[in-house]
């Protein structure tokens, strides 16, 4: 029997390396170790052999299974490989040049984003940030917009299902979760976190369910700003703000504050901006951003006294300043990703 055994061993090391698809193999395995494959019947021999032989036997008889059995691995694995190199195509050399090397650039909304980030730092302004999901509370309740105000209407907003959970959002049982709809959340997050003087500006991505059109998209970006500390005016807001377009526009760009309502400022504005040199934009008020002085009933969401600080905030969709400023005018174009588009602004 040892000699069977040993001939079975031999055989299946001559014949393995030769096995070149997985039937092939499969087909080589049954004659060997199947039902009816000859290790098999040498096993079934068992019961005819005399008791005293039995354990020499069967240590004999396990030796060339394991022998056997590490054979047909590496056949395994070797046709594995094989079936996977050629599932991947042709060896590919990673050191070559690339076909267009030209280095990729940040994209434009990013561009108009830095410059109005960098704007802001030089006069003092830090960056905040918060979550893109955000609860009702921090979206509209501490923003001083109840429960039966328009802004909260589901048509406006993306809700997230009840059940979910956002490990580093935390909320309340009878509240939902939601995309921010504005960055204004950055605001009272800072707020809770930090003691006056706070200078903060706040660029994020913003979600409304808006219908898409040249001007409107429902993922947007804006840019947040608020300043608290204690004598802090209209004219700092007015101030600041003309710098911010004069900056970005042209020396020659007026201002002009128009009277608006927003639930968190009071009183509240819209900003628009005029100018002589933007092409086609020229010599007409456009209108850019919602400003105001920081509604007293904010600062009491977040425990500042508004009898002792005062604030100003302002927010502003960046697609609608890069638009101006790059000729764009169809807000889709930002999110189509045609090279021959984002080349434009490289
Ligand atoms: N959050 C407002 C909006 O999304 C903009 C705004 C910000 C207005 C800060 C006033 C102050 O429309």
């Amino acid at each position: 029997m040892q000699k069977e055994l040993n001939a079975i061993v031999a055989g299946v090391r001559e014949k393995t390396p030769v096995l070149s698809t997985r039937a092939e193999f499969e087909a080589y395995k049954a004659t060997i170790s199947g039902p009816k494959g000859v290790l098999t019947d040498v096993m079934k021999g068992m019961g005819k052999i005399p008791k005293e032989d039995k354990p020499a036997m069967g240590k004999l008889i396990n030796e060339a299974k394991t022998a056997v059995t590490a054979e047909f691995d590496v056949v395994l694995e070797r046709l594995e490989a094989a079936e996977l190199a050629a599932k991947l195509g042709p060896a590919i050399d990673p050191t070559l040049p690339c076909p267009d090397s030209t280095r990729g650039t940040l994209h434009p909304i990013a561009q108009v984003r830095e410059e109005m980030v960098e704007l802001f730092r030089r006069i003092g302004f830090s960056v905040a940030e918060a979550t893109e999901v955000e609860t009702e509370h921090y979206c509209f309740d501490a923003l001083n917009i109840p429960s039966d105000h328009p802004a909260r209407d589901m048509q406006d907003s993306y809700y997230l299902p009840d059940d979910l959970t956002v490990n580093n959002v935390s909320k309340h049982a009878d509240e939902k979760y939601l995309l921010r709809t504005h960055t204004s959340t950055v605001q009272i997050r800072t707020m809770l976190k930090e003691k006056p003087p706070i200078r903060i500006v706040a660029p994020g991505r913003c979600f409304r369910r808006d219908t898409p059109d040249a001007t409107h998209s429902a993922n947007f970006h804006q840019i947040e700003g608020l300043y608290v500390d204690k004598n802090v005016t209209l004219l700092d807001l007015k101030a600041t703000l003309d710098h911010f377009v004069k900056t970005i526009f042209g020396p020659k760009a007026k201002t002009r504050l128009r009277p608006s309502f927003f639930p968190f400022t009071e009183p509240s504005f819209e900003m628009d901006f005029f100018s002589p040199d933007l092409g086609k934009l020229s010599n007409k008020w456009l209108e850019i951003m919602g400003c105001g002085m920081v509604d007293p009933e904010v600062f009491k969401a977040v425990g500042i006294d508004p009898e002792v600080y005062t604030g100003y905030a302002f927010g502003m969709g960046i697609e609608r300043i890069a638009m101006i400023l790059q000729g764009v005018d169809d807000i889709r174009y930002y999110y189509q990703n045609d090279i021959r588009f984002l080349k434009q602004f490289a």
